[in-house]
């Protein structure tokens, strides 16, 4: 029986992109029936919707969905496609693996994961202006929720990605020598999930030397996990230590669901050029692959990915070739 999957092709070099991500994913033999949807652009060019009810209702169907990158429409009343998405699904786990692929670089050995919040602190949008005196926006005054229970989930989240993927060890970054209740309360519980793991070793770096660390030694951490905001901000940091965006998968998990993508946007300055990279959402998809107990398949699909991208012949231009998307591609499916 295949696995229905719902594909969100996406804005710009999306449906580029998405095609290619298909078509390296069937040659490999993935037994997926995809749902065609839209969102973002192409959902207010259909539907008036940048995040339609049929694309919600698929992937309720299919708790699975593979997205490129959508241009969010600027302006009131649109609704927020990542928090809507992340709302209906309770995906609070936002996973993105970074490792070298190509040598000779100015890091060796990097292959890290980070695991970040994602639905509670400064993102859960509690704001407001403080009035003083006669100026209405004298002041401003923005909430970070950290609670027990989403706390818990994520440290335990990032625990159990160790163990399953063979990891050795789980770094906790946070601010709680400042913050000392939220970002206590984090610090606290992921010490407390820590003892149930004896296998795993753990340790707790304050973010400020995490960001100074990352850029002199990435190559001593494996799995960190922290709250929103400092996750936002370190995982685009750690994309930047491997190559850039066009190698860089993400996926938001929680109980609802799963979404997939690539961290990068629809990169108007190329779309349309045939020439995008379409390395970090077929990665996106191995992660997927994973997720569905199909994780020889992925490997397989990464193994001929990274050899075609270190043998450097048919790459696109972000990696230094002259390779259009559908050239990669076929040089990746040939390696397949
Ligand atoms: P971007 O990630 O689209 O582009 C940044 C730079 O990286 C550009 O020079 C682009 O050409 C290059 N680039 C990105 N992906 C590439 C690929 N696969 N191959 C080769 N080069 C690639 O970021 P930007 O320009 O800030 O945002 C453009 C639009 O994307 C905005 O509307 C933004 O809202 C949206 N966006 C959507 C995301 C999502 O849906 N997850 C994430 C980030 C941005």
């Amino acid at each position: 029986m295949p696995t229905p999957v719902t594909l969100i092709s996406g804005d710009g070099i999306g449906p580029s992109i998405s095609s290619a991500t298909v078509r390296i994913l069937e040659a490999a033999g993935a037994d997926i029936e995809w749902d065609n949807q839209y969102a973002g652009q192409a959902g207010v060019a259909k539907y008036g919707d940048p995040i339609p009810d049929q694309t919600l209702d698929s992937i309720k169907r299919t708790r699975i969905a593979l997205k490129g990158p959508l241009e969010t429409p600027v302006g009131e009343g649109f609704r927020s496609i990542n928090v809507q998405l992340r709302k209906t699904f309770d995906l609070y786990a936002n996973i993105r693996p970074a490792h070298t692929i190509v040598k000779g670089g100015r890091y060796e050995n990097i292959d890290l994961v980070m695991v970040r919040e994602n639905t509670e602190g400064l993102y859960v949008g509690i704001e407001h202006y403080i009035k003083i005196g006669s100026d209405p926006r004298a002041a401003a005054e923005s909430v970070a929720l950290i609670t027990r229970v989403g706390s818990e989930r994520i440290v335990k989240y990032a625990f159990d990605y160790a163990v399953k993927h063979g990891r050795r060890k789980v770094t906790l970054v946070h601010k709680a020598n400042i913050l000392k209740y939220s970002q206590g309360l984090f610090l606290d519980v992921g010490r407390m999930v820590a003892r149930e793991y004896d296998t795993i070793e753990f340790e707790e770096v304050i973010v400020d030397a995490m960001a100074m660390n990352l850029v002199l030694r990435p190559e001593r951490y494996d799995v960190i996990v922290t709250t929103n905001l400092f996750g936002d901000i370190l995982s685009d940091q750690i994309s930047g230590l491997v190559g850039g965006l066009g190698l860089a998968p993400g996926a938001n998990i929680g109980h609802g669901g799963a979404i997939f993508e690539a961290v990068h946007g629809t990169a108007p300055d190329i779309a349309g050029k045939g020439i995008a990279n379409p390395g970090a959402l077929l990665l996106a998809a191995c992660m997927m692959l994973e997720y569905m107990n199909d994780g020889e398949r992925a490997n397989r699909i990464r193994r001929a990915f990274e050899e075609t991208v270190r043998e450097k012949k048919t790459v696109t231009r972000d990696l230094g070739g002259t390779a259009s998307t559908d050239q990669f591609t076929e040089a990746v499916i040939a390696r397949l």
